[in-house]
């Protein structure tokens, strides 16, 4: 019995392996049947690959909805308008945790967990965003931004199910009004990946964080809160950022809390349970405060078909993973924000390859440089949803700073053409202020126009920061951006 052959060569048999385990009865018994099984699965999955993208296709570019008409109506952009010049942070990146094991206060998260058990780099102190807001400030200041995407670390306010931290609490609301009261319009972002610990099942994984028995009742009253105490400063609140990516690489890839591989089940519950407390959250925000805005952030690359993908099995895939949340909250939202940093042509080697490819057309991650996918990006979100969109996140890690001033010259120019060509895009908003903690990839990443100088805390500003400011200062208004031109055609 082989498990692969080819007609000159046996490579593996059963008598090969069963020695391998010779006290296990079991294993001898039903090693020959599942590769039997195995064995014979083989053309039907190869089948199954090459036709599957025929069997759940999906149009990226159609309208939402069954029917195809009527589409949503296109909103035409506002020219007049301020146009919104921002940066994007969250919490755990950017925070210092500012209190011990031991203090009532203490709190962990769910990525504090991942770290303990060695799955992520550890986290320490980040930019101490905490305890010096004081600096982030000053360099929003400086850099003449109009608006700042900040997260609010649920955990903290909430370091056990139904107590609360006041004092944080207050001090959430301070960074709002501090940001309100310099200018800079706050866009508060209820959760950014980071779930607190105690909606983390370690015996049960699967009942983890949106999964948690608790997480909807416990969510709504935090939202409550949240909003409640930031409503007299804030305008803009972001439910949730990236539930997409987060559910995507919690259930199917495993890298991120609860670290479950291709649980397919669990990531369309998670879908729905995410998606249940967006909207729960939205129509709290609306209750307490009916001029607020709504605003969706997700990850949304633009994906192009791979020749090793004839049928578009991970084509497909990956689509549904940019617009299969989107397409349940997109009408409980006032502006639909796309979070957008590369292209990719999904087939197995590529998807294998990525974090190796280096060169000028990619980044320090190995991310596809591409700004023409922001612009096919904007196109699909305007043709799918009708609404008003706001670039929420983009950016480069990278320490050549000549190549992020092109990076994002040249993706601020496919928005300036997505204007020219009719759509709504109100704002945009960098990623990042100064450099942070990326995930998994620890303190390597480096997407900030500044650093952080670790005596002082000061964000230092990279020259990047200095061009920022300027191309703000030249455009503050939605029909300026339409002059944005691209730099040199990357190669
Ligand atoms: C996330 C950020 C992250 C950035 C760069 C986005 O997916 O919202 O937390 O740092 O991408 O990877």
């Amino acid at each position: 019995m082989r498990i692969f052959a080819s007609k000159e060569r046996r490579i593996l048999s059963v008598g090969q392996i069963a020695p391998l385990f010779p006290n296990s009865k079991l294993i001898r018994m039903t090693l020959p049947s599942l590769i039997r099984i195995l064995r014979d699965a083989v053309p039907a999955l190869v089948a199954v690959f090459l036709i599957s993208g025929c069997v759940n296709p999906i149009d990226p570019l159609g309208p939402i909805g069954k029917g195809p008409e009527p589409r949503p109506p296109l909103v035409a952009p506002q020219l007049g308008e301020k146009f919104a010049w921002g940066f994007s942070s969250s919490s755990y990146q950017y925070e210092d945790p500012a209190v011990k094991p031991g203090d009532p206060d203490y709190f962990q998260t769910d990525w504090d967990i991942f770290v303990d058990q060695d799955k992520a780099p550890p986290k320490g102190n980040a930019l101490y965003s905490w305890t010096h807001f004081d600096k982030d400030l000053e360099a929003l200041k400086k850099s003449g931004v109009t608006h700042y995407r900040f997260s609010i670390e649920w955990a903290r306010v909430e370091p056990r199910p139904g107590v609360y931290n006041e004092v944080a609490i207050r001090r959430y609301a301070d960074m709002a009004r501090q940001l309100k009261e310099a200018g800079i319009e706050p866009i508060v972002c209820l959760w950014h990946f980071t779930f607190p610990s105690w909606l983390y099942d370690k015996k049960k994984p699967g009942q983890s964080n949106w999964l948690h028995p608790l997480a909807r009742e416990r969510w709504n009253a935090y939202v409550e809160r949240m909003v409640r105490a930031t409503a007299p400063y804030t305008k803009y609140y972001a439910p949730q950022n990236e539930p997409n990516g987060q559910i995507t690489t919690a259930y199917i890839v495993g890298q991120w809390p609860p670290g479950m591989d291709l649980a397919f089940g669990h990531y369309w519950k998670a879908i729905d349970a995410s998606t249940g407390m967006f909207r729960d959250a939205a129509s709290r925000i609306k209750a307490i405060k009916p001029s607020a805005m709504v605003v969706s952030v997700e990850a949304l690359p633009w994906w192009e078909r791979a020749p090793l993908d004839p049928g578009g099995l991970i084509y497909n895939t990956m689509i549904h993973g940019n617009v299969d949340h989107l397409d349940r909250i997109y009408d409980v939202c006032d502006i639909l924000g796309i979070n957008y940093y590369y292209s990719q042509a999904p087939g197995p080697i590529s998807l294998l390859a990525e974090p190796y490819r280096r060169g000028h057309n990619f980044t320090m991650m190995g991310w596809r440089i591409n700004p023409e996918g922001l612009y096919k990006e904007i196109q699909r979100v305007a043709k799918r949803y009708g609404k008003p969109m706001m670039i929420t996140e983009n950016g480069i890690a990278t320490t050549d700073d000549a190549k992020r001033i092109e990076y994002m010259q040249n993706h601020l120019a496919a928005i300036g053409r997505a204007i020219r060509d009719g759509y709504d895009v109100r704002g945009y908003l960098s990623w990042s202020l100064a450099d942070n903690y990326e995930w998994h990839y620890g303190y390597k990443a480096f997407f900030g126009l500044s650093h952080m100088n670790p005596e002082t805390y000061d964000r230092e500003p990279k020259p990047s920061m200095a061009w920022y400011k300027k191309i703000i200062k030249d455009h503050p208004r939605v029909n300026s951006v339409r002059s944005i031109l691209p730099t040199k055609k990357s190669d």
